[in-house]
């Protein structure tokens, strides 16, 4: 076993258990999730296979649970190659943190902001750290439209923390907090890419994935005709992906040891580009000093 290890968050569902299971194969795997038992499980999983896991707990909508789970990873000491951002939710109600934020806008942007933060000062110089971000950021991205969202409704920071989105926005429930938190995740790809040269920071679409627990508020019929029938399918239609295959893409992605920086990945492992707006160096340098200026307001 080389002496590496990988840090991913959202080990326990969906893309992260299969790519958590593909990099256990290149090293230690550092697996960041909010429950205890789900964790264990996916730890046992993976010893199983021969490889080995240490689990970590951790709440991504939660700063305070965030700071303490970067701290424990720090303490752990690991020769840290790689670090996936790839936990996120996709509620179709809006919810929020115990601070009173939006709580997708917490947990797929907030959250895992402090958490790279934390860990960046204390990260090998050519260290990955790989973002899971979604094309339905961009407002030109055909089948995102098709599917009703209507791109990233990004106001503020603090705007997007009180759940307040550009007017315009998708009809699709949920939608516009998502496609916003989710186009933070590649501004701040893109800008900290910019502002740490000595690390690479690179961001992946996966693809649409009908079988994982994204979907988790759909009714039952949605998430069982999604498993079982869509999922399997899912690889042969364009854009579309599933589990098993993105795990492979997204590993490979980790894994890289090139000096690539600030790319963002399609579902094949192509580069592709975002959104004009997310390209915007003005607008990803703004999308990050808000979101530190917002931080900053919470006590550590
Ligand atoms: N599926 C798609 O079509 C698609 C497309 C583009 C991008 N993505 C992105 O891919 C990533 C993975 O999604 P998925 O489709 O694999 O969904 P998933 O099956 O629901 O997995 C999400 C993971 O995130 C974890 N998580 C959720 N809330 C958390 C919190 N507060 N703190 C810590 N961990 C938390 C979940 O933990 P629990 O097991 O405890 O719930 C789970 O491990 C997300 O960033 C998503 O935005 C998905």
């Amino acid at each position: 076993m080389p002496d590496k290890a990988y840090v991913i968050t959202g080990p326990t569902s969906g893309f992260g258990r299969r790519t958590a299971r593909e990099l256990a194969r290149h090293g230690t795997v550092v697996l960041v999730g909010r429950d205890a038992a789900k964790l264990d499980a996916a730890r046992k999983g993976i010893e199983a296979r021969g490889g080995k896991a240490v689990p970590v707990v951790c709440d991504l909508s939660d700063l305070t649970s965030v700071r303490h789970a970067a701290a424990r990873i720090i303490e752990l000491g690991l020769p840290i190659a790689g670090v996936l951002n790839n936990a996120g939710i996709f509620p179709n109600r809006p919810g929020r943190n115990a601070l009173g934020w939006d709580i997708a806008y917490a947990t797929n942007h907030l959250g895992p902001f402090v958490f790279t933060e934390t860990l960046v000062p204390h990260l090998a110089d050519g260290t990955q750290v790989v973002f899971v971000v979604s094309a339905v950021e961009d407002p030109e991205r055909k089948p995102a439209t098709m599917a009703g969202f209507r791109g990233a409704r990004y106001i503020s920071a603090e705007a997007s923390a009180r759940g307040e989105w550009q007017p315009g926005g998708s009809k699709l429930a949920g939608a516009d907090a998502y496609a916003t938190s989710k186009q933070c995740n590649l501004a701040t790809v893109l800008a900290f890419a910019r502002e740490t040269p000595r690390l690479r920071f690179n961001a992946i679409e996966p693809g649409f994935a009908p079988g994982t627990n994204l979907g988790r508020d759909a009714n039952r019929f949605l998430r069982l005709l999604s498993k079982y029938v869509l999922s399997p399918l899912a690889p042969l239609i364009k854009y579309w992906t599933n589990p098993r295959t993105a795990a492979r893409m997204i590993a490979r992605v980790l894994t890289n040891t090139s000096d690539a920086t600030g790319i963002y990945y399609d579902e094949k492992g192509r580069p592709m580009r975002g959104s004009a707006q997310v390209h915007d160096p003005a607008f990803n340098a703004r999308v990050v000093a808000e979101t530190r200026a917002l931080l900053e307001t919470v006590p550590a």
